[in-house]
């Protein structure tokens, strides 16, 4: 997909497709809702007025209105898109409508299509105000991309309704706005590529994308970019005692992947500037291992390895934005098999950090590759850590599917996280990991068992284990279980891997 920003008039513009953003502007005590098109001009807002007064298009989050030949415009079809009522409006809703207007085009064969920046002379209102234009653009420009993409991918029916060219159109003429709209189409595009390039490996089989083979797309994918990326495998787990990682990757005939991706920025930081460390856990295909999963809905464990797609993304992403710091990121990746040699619950294992780790249920194997993971990043340098993990189911039982769990031992370092959240529209609801939770993991034969001993509270027990292994190190821990696969199509993005975490990811290490 290509896309461009234009400043010229909209009304004006040739395409097959133009679509205009539209807020419903009535107070809660009005009877009926009174939409109203973001622009400005004239020309759009005449080839529109007598739909926006008939009722029939309330301007609900995502709502389409589609008119044939507009009186006055050069596009072939005006496409009005709803974004809800104004009180609510954020960049979310915008990334959403624009991301609307491509899924639109997608199934209708048209390839190219036009999106009028939501004009802010439109309307007056303090919500309208408060969107900044950079923000605004980015998250248009974020839309198209998160839309355009389809999971489809072996299908031998596939007809590719890919979009050849987005182009975006501005009206405004002054000066720091064309800035502050052209900085943030450059991110919106570099977000956008990003996320989609996780979400194409989040989708890709068990059978295909097995830990090597994640390496040499990570490999083919960001080493262009100026990102160094390092391959191990059994034999550098051994070297480095992975003891924990090692349980979990000797049951497949697959050899695990130590995948590690650094990011050096031209000029070299201060001494003592921190250097961000990035873990995701890479289980290529979860069976459960010995204590194999129930057959019903298994083979949705290929997208275990949605953590470590988030920082490989989150990696393209962040070789783009060129942030100061330098950032260096650990993907353990692995299968999680039954099998002669795999482990098995009684087992005691050591991870590299030296504890002793008694295995309950091998199929909490995420905290024990990421156990080792987010060690070895502190000896590599790193000073702030995050880590993305689909780790409990119980995180999806507390939170759902609208908000990922994130966990966190600084507040500093988690308010850089939720500052960015603001920006990247992504849910994310914290949860706890203070003291009082240390002793579920309490193991009476090792310093610690891969499970709480009791079902209560699952996704705090995960990060309580996580947590002995970060030492003093500022920590985030990010549990994408219930956001990292979209159970049904949106308007705005189809059914299937989401790309949760990159954005917020890429965002929280700009935020030092
Ligand atoms: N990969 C799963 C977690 C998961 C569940 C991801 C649902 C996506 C959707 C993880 O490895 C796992 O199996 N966790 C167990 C832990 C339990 C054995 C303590 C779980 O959540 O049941
Ligand atoms: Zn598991
Ligand atoms: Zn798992």
């Amino acid at each position: 997909m290509d896309t461009k920003l234009l400043f010229s008039d909209a009304a004006d513009f040739a395409t097959p497709l133009l679509a205009v953003f539209a807020v419903d502007i009535a107070s809660d005590n009005d009877a009926k809702p009174m939409p109203v098109l973001l622009s400005a001009s004239d020309a759009i807002s005449k080839a529109a007025a007598q739909f926006l007064t008939t009722g029939e298009f309330k301007a609900g989050l995502c709502e389409t209105l589609l008119l044939h030949a507009p009186a006055r415009l050069k596009a072939e079809r005006l496409l009005i898109i709803g974004l809800g009522k104004v009180a609510d409006l954020s960049p979310d809703q915008v990334r959403k409508g624009a991301g609307a207007a491509v899924r639109f085009a997608k199934p209708r064969s048209l390839r190219t299509l036009a999106i009028m920046l939501p004009d802010h002379r439109a309307v007056s209102d303090e919500a309208l105000e408060s969107l900044s234009a950079e923000q605004t653009t980015r998250a248009v420009t974020e839309g198209a991309w998160i839309a355009d993409f389809d999971p489809d991918t072996y299908r031998s029916d596939r007809t590719d309704q890919s979009i050849r060219a987005v182009t975006l159109l501005s009206a405004e003429t002054e000066k720091m706005t064309m800035a502050d709209k052209e900085r943030g189409f450059a991110e919106g595009n570099i977000y956008g590529k990003a996320q989609l390039f996780a979400r194409t490996l989040v989708n890709e089989p068990g059978n295909v994308l097995v830990p090597l083979e994640l390496a040499r797309r990570a490999q083919a994918e960001l080493e262009p970019l100026g990102i160094a990326v390092e391959v191990y495998s059994t034999e550098k787990l051994q070297e480095l005692k992975m003891g924990s990682f090692w349980a979990v990757a000797k049951g497949s005939e697959q050899p695990p992947a130590l995948i590690v991706m650094t990011y050096t920025p031209a000029k070299a930081p201060a001494e003592g500037a921190p250097v961000l460390g990035l873990v995701g856990k890479g289980i290529t295909f979860d069976t459960g291992g010995i204590s194999i999963k129930p057959a019903d809905g298994m083979e949705k464990m290929k997208y275990d390895m949605a953590g470590a797609a988030a920082m490989i993304g989150a990696m393209r992403a962040i070789a783009e934005l060129k942030p100061a710091n330098k950032v260096i990121s650990v993907v353990c990746s692995a299968e999680n098999m039954p099998d002669g040699k795999a482990y098995k619950p009684g087992d005691v294992v050591t991870a590299m950090s030296g504890k002793t780790i008694e295995i309950i249920n091998t199929d909490a194997e995420g905290r024990l590759v990421l156990a080792d993971g987010l060690h070895y990043a502190i000896t590599r340098g790193a000073t702030h850590l995050i880590d993305a993990a689909t780790l409990t189911g119980a995180c999806v039982v507390a939170l759902g599917m609208q908000n990922a769990g994130v966990f966190a031992n600084d507040e500093d370092t988690y308010s850089r996280f939720s500052k960015g959240l603001q920006h990247t529209g992504e849910g994310f609801w914290r949860l706890p990991c203070t003291a009082e939770y240390r002793d579920q993991i309490k193991s009476s034969i090792a310093d610690i068992m891969n499970t709480g001993g009791s079902r209560w509270g699952g996704a705090i027990t995960a990060a309580m284990f996580l947590k002995e292994f970060v030492g003093d190190t500022p920590w985030i821990h990010l549990d994408i279980a219930g956001l990292a696969w979209m159970e049904e199509n949106k308007p705005w993005i189809a059914k299937g891997p989401s790309g949760i975490a990159v954005r917020s990811i890429a965002e929280w290490v700009r935020n030092f």
